[in-house]
């Protein structure tokens, strides 16, 4: 299948197009302003600009939206910008996909929901509680009203491989690999589910084949505070000089509201494939053991 994968420069977009190139099928991935050696540039923002690789020749039958601004709390302070970069881009995404008759599949979040009650499913009453949270919601609104053919993909807390390792596991292990002294203060009371990049892109590929459609919410079977989760890379990677002390949300004063109580369940997906395997944030962090034990 013919696939662009716009953001294929970041965490998800990248292994989607690791993985969807593995399985065979034709990827076109995109940066916007990290080139690497496997993306072409492309603006969501702007689909006349002259730099923009040619979509419109390469005619996807896919189209998977990865292009995204991530920072919640920044997305607080800068809302025209948050609305810019998650609901027009996914208004160009979806015009795209109307103008190629390509199937559209979206990276959303347990943000769109209050955190009140933990281990969202489909069905759960959505209640976003900051402009990030808000603007993902309406995206998703704007996919599901003007698309028959779509993929909503419920995700949160994300580690995995990528080449700016920007996310909290992959820094964090850098960091203590490298015996930088730390001092880590993190949030007690913020429980999601985390997920492997990889198994995000497995998700998706394997609902694609089997031409699926509508919301689905990935989980694995970790249920993590972020305390938590600096603890379990520190098991791995931890030396006496990094501290992890625990604050509440409140104390941290951030400037987007958290669903504090989130994550997510990924019943429907796992009743429907019930052969796949998710791996946990110990399956990765054992690997990268190794890896960086193979490198020695
Ligand atoms: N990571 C998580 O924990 C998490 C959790 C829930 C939901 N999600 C969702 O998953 C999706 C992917 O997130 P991610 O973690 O992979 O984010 P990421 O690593 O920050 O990647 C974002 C991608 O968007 C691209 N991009 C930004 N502005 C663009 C523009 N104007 N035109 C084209 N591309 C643009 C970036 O390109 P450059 O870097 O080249 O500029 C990058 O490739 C997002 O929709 C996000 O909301 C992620």
């Amino acid at each position: 299948m013919k696939t662009l994968i716009l953001g294929a420069s970041g965490l998800v977009g990248g292994n989607c197009l690791k993985w969807f190139n593995e399985q065979g099928w034709e990827c076109l991935g995109t940066h916007f302003s990290f080139e690497t050696p496997a993306t072409e540039f492309y603006n969501t923002l702007d689909h006349t600009d002259t730099s923009n690789v040619d979509v419109d020749a390469f005619a996807p039958e896919i189209i998977i939206h990865c292009g995204a601004l991530t920072w919640v709390d920044y997305c607080e302070e800068n809302p025209e910008e948050s609305f810019e970069k998650t609901v027009v881009s996914t208004h160009n995404a979806v015009a795209l996909a109307q103008k190629h008759n390509a199937k559209l599949v979206y990276l959303s979040t347990d943000y769109v929901f209050d955190g009140e009650k933990g281990f969202y499913s489909e069905e759960d009453q959505t209640n976003p509680l900051g402009v990030y949270a808000k603007h993902k919601l309406e995206a998703e609104e704007h996919i599901s009203a003007q698309l028959s053919d779509f993929l909503i993909c419920r995700i949160t807390n994300v580690y995995g491989d990528e080449i700016r390792g920007k996310n909290f596991i992959a820094r964090l292990s850098a960091n203590m690999v490298k015996g930088d002294a730390m001092d880590l203060k993190l949030p007690i009371d913020q429980y999601a589910t985390p997920v492997n990049a990889i198994d995000v892109a497995r998700a998706i590929y394997l609902l694609l084949d089997a031409q699926k459609k509508g919301i689905y919410h990935f989980a694995s079977t970790d249920y993590l505070n972020r305390v938590q989760l600096a603890e379990r890379v520190f098991q791995y990677f931890g030396h006496e000089q990094v501290k992890i002390s625990s604050v509440t949300t409140h104390d941290l004063k951030q400037a987007a509201k958290r669903p504090l109580n989130g994550g997510m369940s990924a019943a429907k997906f796992n009743s429907e494939f019930p052969h796949f395997r998710w791996t946990n944030v110990d399956d990765y962090l054992s690997e990268l053991q190794h890896r960086l034990q193979d490198k020695e």
